[in-house]
């Protein structure tokens, strides 16, 4: 008889066969960059492990995670991995109300204390005392505070609880932070934490990142963002079908023109490929199907902190436009601009963590020995760059 409590017999009524399921397994060890040899050994812990207790807390969010996890018209193996992980409780799936839902998450909380995985998305509002979002009375604060201590270790899934995401886009009206940050600040207990950027985010991001924690009973290998390096470790340019083009500079001017017409580079019309460190070229949306550059639509970014404030969605990279109007400036105010308009999307915690001295700088864009640096920046640019952080070192902020 089937046993509701394995995750084989969940496929197997969901209509999965063993085939696409071993198929799948080799998605995900190829995802997170582990040896072939490992696909058994996945499938095997997969079919043998039992329910690892779940609790996930939604905050400041618009359900896109969630959606993009389960929204499907058949039943995909990412929505039965995750209603067979995620029963105990459930912000918004879950079919309890009222009181008996406070009590669900309650009990989840006491009957696995220490083991239970904190799946948190939404960003966390703290301004004026945390009002902008309550649950039963509860800030998202408070809730995450009291879940967090007992937990085993959190993901953040989404940009909002990764990196404060839309609710956080300026002037920020909730105080909204992420996950990360509130740790940071010693607001909820240090916990192994990984972020799976996106908006949404990938659902095999998420079902690879939870099979690596039922496998090795721990998180992958983080980027200095905290996210699994294995999915996130390329940006989507490298991967990208349209590279070629790229490569031959062949452009789209518009999103209508012959160019566009033909499908040839959106680096143009916005795309920030590029800059941005995501899957989607190779592992696609909608069961494989396609992505947004695919799909004719440039790559926003959005699986990078500040996507929404930092570089419009629609201005090339190389656009002059957006630093020109700081001509005024001195120097270093410049190199700020060109910093929060360029170096954002792989630096944007800030100037802090780069390790090149200021007066290195130039000899990085021009002789590119790490490969990174794709960005044609100026001479002045890069003067400029130079300036803002020779002040930010002179001021010890770095
Ligand atoms: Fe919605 Fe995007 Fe935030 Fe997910 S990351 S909750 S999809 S706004
Ligand atoms: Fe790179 Fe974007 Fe052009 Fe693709 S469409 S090659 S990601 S710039
Ligand atoms: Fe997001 Fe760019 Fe992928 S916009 S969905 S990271 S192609």
């Amino acid at each position: 008889m089937a046993n509701p409590d394995r995750l084989k017999s969940r496929l197997r009524d969901g209509g999965i066969s063993r085939r696409a399921f071993l198929k799948y397994c080799t998605t995900l060890v190829s995802m997170l960059g582990l040896p072939s040899g490992l696909t058994s050994v996945m499938a095997q812990t997969l079919d043998r492990i039992k329910r690892q207790s779940v609790i996930w807390l939604s905050f400041q969010e618009c359900t896109g995670c969630t959606e993009s996890l389960t929204r499907s018209p058949a039943p995909t193996i990412e929505n039965l991995i995750f209603d067979f992980i995620s029963l105990d409780y459930h912000h918004t799936l879950q079919a309890a109300s009222g009181e008996a839902a406070e009590q669900a998450r309650e009990h989840a909380r006491d009957s696995s204390r220490g083991k239970y995985l904190l799946i948190v998305d939404g960003s966390i509002p703290i301004a004026d005392g945390g009002v902008y979002s309550t649950i039963a009375g509860v800030s998202n604060l408070d809730m995450l505070r009291s879940c967090a201590r007992d937990a085993a270790a959190i993901i953040a899934v989404g940009s909002c609880a990764s990196f404060g995401g839309l609710p956080q886009a300026a002037p920020n009206p909730t105080g909204a932070v992420s996950v990360g940050n509130l740790m940071e600040r010693g607001d909820i207990d240090q916990k192994p934490l990984v972020n799976i950027s996106g908006c949404p985010p990938l659902p095999t991001a998420i079902a690879a990142t939870l099979a690596h924690y039922v496998l090795f009973n721990g998180l992958p290998a983080l980027d200095t963002l905290g996210r699994p390096r294995a999915i996130y470790g390329n940006t989507v340019h490298e991967r990208c079908s349209r590279l070629h083009f790229y490569e031959q500079k062949k452009f789209a001017k518009d999103f209508d023109d012959e160019g566009a017409r033909k499908g040839w580079c959106l680096y143009e019309v916005g795309c920030k490929g590029p800059l941005t460190h995501n899957a989607c070229a190779t592992v696609k949306w909608n069961d494989g199907t396609s992505f947004p550059i695919e799909s004719g639509h440039p790559c926003l970014g959005c699986s990078e902190p500040g996507f929404w404030d930092r570089g419009e969605f629609y201005e090339s990279l190389l656009a002059k436009d957006a630093v020109a109007e700081t001509s005024d400036l001195d120097s270093a105010e410049s190199g700020r601009a060109v910093f929060e308009h360029r170096c954002v999307y792989c630096h944007a915690s800030g100037p802090k963590p780069f390790r090149t001295q200021a007066d290195r700088i130039p000899h990085l864009f021009q002789k590119n020995p790490s490969g990174v640096h794709r960005l044609n920046v100026s001479e002045q640019e890069l003067d400029d760059l130079v300036s803002y952080l020779t002040r930010i070192d002179r001021n010890g902020q770095r």
